[in-house]
């Protein structure tokens, strides 16, 4: 049998996740811990770069640690923990900064794509606006991912940059040191395909950014809404109609079981079934499925719950990686 693999992602505390997170990022992340290791961590010093609101950021770290755990992640078997719980990271960082050539952050696609918006909107100073946290993003994100001693990443595509920087900034190192300990290689594992797209409430692909996403725990009358107002054309009931270009029709195929989507799929086809049932459908899927997440999700959240002896827990057991990394490196470099 394969040694199993060491898997770690981070996940941004930006808000409540929504459906096209569910099936892009949760639900593989949770099917993972199958057969793997798995660390998962809430990147709260990455998100201090933006958020300057105690209270806010405070609310995103539970809010989103609550969301994974209601989704079904068993911390048992993933060990779950806030990023600000591991010095052993920034003093990594810290020594990874050390082997990092400043041109390659120049050329990170973040801080670029801010120096890009100044240039476009006349202001003389390219690095208005960027703060140090921002231009440093990569060497805490390598820190995070090779603190752990990772060997695969599942993020998005936006994030392959991100990630091979830190198998630069891995090799920079071990060529440097690699005959005392070396860091192994991780590699990025990306969402293959269009399969893991979900559309977002107006056709194009669901995004905050769009705003036309459904966030994962609606109450139900505000799912139902939502569900609703999916625009779709005036086609007749007892009319066929195309599955493949209706909004509703492709959501319901990534939550519904396969023979329920076939048989939808039949209906529509063959004409009879009107839009409206079709959305019936659709949140009644949604709603089953979420329901009982919903809930365990209001336990997690209110105050005095398990939460966070959850994170606690998963704290000391990251530790426990993070220190023996840590030891290597300082052996390595000779702070000892
Ligand atoms: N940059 C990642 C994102 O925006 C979040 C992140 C921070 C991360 N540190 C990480 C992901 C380490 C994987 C590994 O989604």
């Amino acid at each position: 049998m394969a040694a199993t693999k060491t898997y770690l992602t981070g996940i941004q505390t930006s808000g409540m996740p929504h459906i096209g997170n569910y099936i892009g990022a949760i639900k593989p992340a949770l099917a993972a811990a199958d057969a793997n290791t798995t660390l998962y961590f809430l990147a709260d010093y990455h998100s201090l770069n933006s958020v300057k609101d105690p209270a806010r950021l405070r609310q995103d770290i539970r809010s989103v640690a609550a969301t994974w755990l209601a989704c079904g992640l068993d911390p048992e078997r993933t060990v779950i923990y806030r990023q600000s719980s591991i010095p052993e990271v920034f003093e990594l960082a810290t020594i990874l900064a050390s082997v990092t050539a400043k041109g390659l952050m120049n050329r990170a696609h973040a801080y670029k794509a801010a120096r890009d918006r100044n240039e476009a909107a006349g202001v003389a100073e390219l690095d208005a606006g960027v703060n140090m946290g921002l231009f440093n993003y990569p060497i805490l994100m390598a820190a995070d991912i090779l603190v752990m001693e990772a060997d695969v990443v599942p993020v998005g595509r936006d994030q392959v940059q991100h990630i091979e920087y830190t198998a630069d900034i891995a090799k920079s190192f071990n060529h440097l040191y690699g005959e005392s300990y070396a860091f192994p290689i991780p590699e990025g594992a990306y969402p293959e395909g269009e399969a893991s797209i979900l559309p977002g409430v107006d056709g194009r692909k669901m995004s905050k950014s769009y705003d036309n996403h459904i966030p994962i725990f609606l109450p139900e009358s505000r799912l139902k809404k939502t569900v609703r107002r999916i625009p779709t054309d005036s086609t007749p009931v007892e009319d066929p109609k195309d599955p493949d270009t209706s909004v509703p029709f492709q959501l319901l195929a990534q939550f519904a079981a396969p023979e329920r989507t076939a048989d939808v799929r039949k209906r529509l086809e063959a004409g009879g079934m009107g839009w409206g049932e079709l959305k019936n459908e659709l949140f009644d899927v949604l709603n089953t499925l979420f329901t009982p997440m919903r809930d365990r999700y209001e336990e997690l959240i209110a105050p005095g719950s398990d939460l966070d002896d959850i994170l606690a827990a998963g704290a000391d057991r990251a530790r426990a990686r993070s220190r023996a990394t840590l030891a290597k490196v300082r052996t390595a470099v000779g702070i000892d």
